[in-house]
């Protein structure tokens, strides 16, 4: 897929058949926020509430994406919010190999578009599909790579953060990190 401008783009993926799961949407969660961001926060993929209402982490991962933003001194309109995915898995399973590949070539042209000097995977999903496909969370989260002149790092998906909370201290220790690495590529 060549290159489209946003309302291209967005046109194409609300009405993308591409894969299975659009049989089993409601809305297609396209990703929204701060087309000048700096970063670009991703996760899996929408859960139920997002299915519902069309727009990313709405949720109550959504709730705790926002409290870590504001805990750096981000607001949610400040950033922009995307997905592997832009389509509910059943039940909130894994993105299977086939859905990630229809959809990538969405979220690379999100990307694209927005340029972003930062780019934040929340969860393996997410790291396994931007980062490396034999990504370990557990263990490679919080570590910086560069590629394009783009600082990527992967930290704990919310969610995991609300199932096993002690996790959170290490995820804060990332998003102390990020907010670091932003402040520097702001000054
Ligand atoms: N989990 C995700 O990965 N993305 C959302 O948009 C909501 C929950």
């Amino acid at each position: 897929m060549s290159l489209l401008p946003l309302k291209e783009l967005m046109k194409e993926c609300m009405n993308c058949t591409k894969c299975p799961l659009h049989n089993v949407r409601n809305n297609v969660v396209f990703g929204e926020g701060n087309l000048k961001s700096k970063i670009m926060f991703i996760g899996e993929g929408p859960g139920r509430d997002e299915d519902l209402q069309g727009r990313p982490f709405v949720g109550r991962a959504g709730q705790l994406l926002n409290k870590m933003l504001e805990a750096i001194n981000l607001k949610r309109e400040d950033v922009y919010i995307a997905n592997i995915v832009k389509c509910r898995p059943p039940n909130n399973r894994v993105p299977l190999q086939n859905e990630v590949d229809a959809c990538l070539p969405y979220l690379r042209n999100q990307v694209a578009i927005i340029a972003p000097k930062i780019i934040v995977c929340l969860g393996a999903t997410a790291a396994k599909a931007i980062i490396d496909k034999d990504f370990k969370i557990t263990v490679m989260r919080g570590q910086w790579i560069e590629r394009k002149g783009v600082k990527i790092i992967a930290t704990y998906h919310p969610a995991a953060l609300l199932r096993d909370p002690e996790k959170k201290y290490p995820a804060w220790e990332d998003f102390k990190s990020i907010k670091n690495e932003l402040d520097k590529s702001n000054s």
